[in-house]
């Protein structure tokens, strides 16, 4: 028995782990795969402002116009800047060499991100920039130091005076609606044209896009899921009919 106990206490370990790898707390989002204008403000925040450097080379243009009911030729005319056909995979221009001399590190490529880093990692991380004037591009991140890459969303988020903290509750005061401790960035040395609600919503909905990336057959398992509990609940009915019929005679 106490073996059985034991094995059961192990057994239970793994749930108690953090899933951050960096150990820095993180903030939670939940992806949700159905909210189609989320996937698609992400695609077009993500083409605007990651594409220049990051590629999506497991992706193709036209598989995320038909997953996210975008129209091919809106598509073609607004979100590829490469002059890619949309047939073709989603890599960019920057050689991996040249951009390791410039940034220190090459830009890895993002199809499968959300899936090693995890959602609640990206979501921290894009908002998680502040000033240090030691590194080279003027800004560190709370969940990744020393990273390579620049504050990409400094003209939207502003630029954070001093490092955030974040996995912290918020509270409310329930007379002033005044928060109590808030996640993320409390004074900024440099302004950006969102207010921090609207800059965690944009970077939600980025995220969101890469969840969606990480796993583009997901949206399709939740249509046909859909599909099938119907069928199973139509089912139903007449399996419960014939049973009713089968054991008619016998009680
Ligand atoms: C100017 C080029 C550039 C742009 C634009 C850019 N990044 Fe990066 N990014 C980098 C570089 C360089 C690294 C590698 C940093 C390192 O390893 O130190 C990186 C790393 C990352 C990582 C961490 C990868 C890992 O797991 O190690 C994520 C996530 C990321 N970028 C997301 C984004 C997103 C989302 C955008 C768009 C909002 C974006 N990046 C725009 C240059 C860029």
């Amino acid at each position: 028995m106490k073996k059985y106990l034991l094995t059961l206490v192990l057994a239970c370990i793994p749930m108690f782990a953090t899933a951050s790898g960096s150990g820095v707390a993180l903030d939670h989002m939940k992806p949700d795969l159905l909210d189609n204008a989320s996937l698609q403000r992400g695609a077009a925040l993500f083409t605007n402002y990651c594409m220049g450097c990051h590629s999506m080379k497991y992706a193709r243009y036209e598989r995320v116009a038909t997953d996210l009911d975008i129209p091919a030729s809106l598509y073609e005319e607004n979100l590829i800047f490469t002059g890619a056909k949309i047939g073709e995979l989603m890599q960019i221009g920057m050689s991996a060499q040249e951009a390791k001399g410039w940034f220190g590190a090459p830009p890895p490529d993002l199809s499968l991100e959300a899936r090693l880093r995890g959602t609640d990692w990206l979501y921290t991380y894009l908002r998680a920039f502040y000033k240090d004037d030691k590194r080279p591009y003027g800004v560190n991140n709370a969940v990744f130091p020393d990273v390579g890459m620049p504050h990409i969303f400094a003209d939207l988020q502003g630029v954070c005076a001093h490092k955030p903290h974040f996995g912290e509750p918020v509270s409310f005061d329930p007379l002033s609606g005044i928060e109590h401790s808030s996640n993320g960035c409390q004074e900024f040395s440099a302004k950006g044209s969102m207010t921090p609600a609207q800059y965690d919503a944009a970077a939600y909905d980025l995220v969101n896009f890469l969840a969606y990336m990480g796993e583009p057959s997901k949206l399709d398992s939740h249509r046909i899921g859909t599909y099938v509990l119907m069928f199973l609940a139509f089912m139903f009915v007449f399996v419960y009919l014939l049973n009713r019929e089968y054991w008619k005679d016998i009680h």
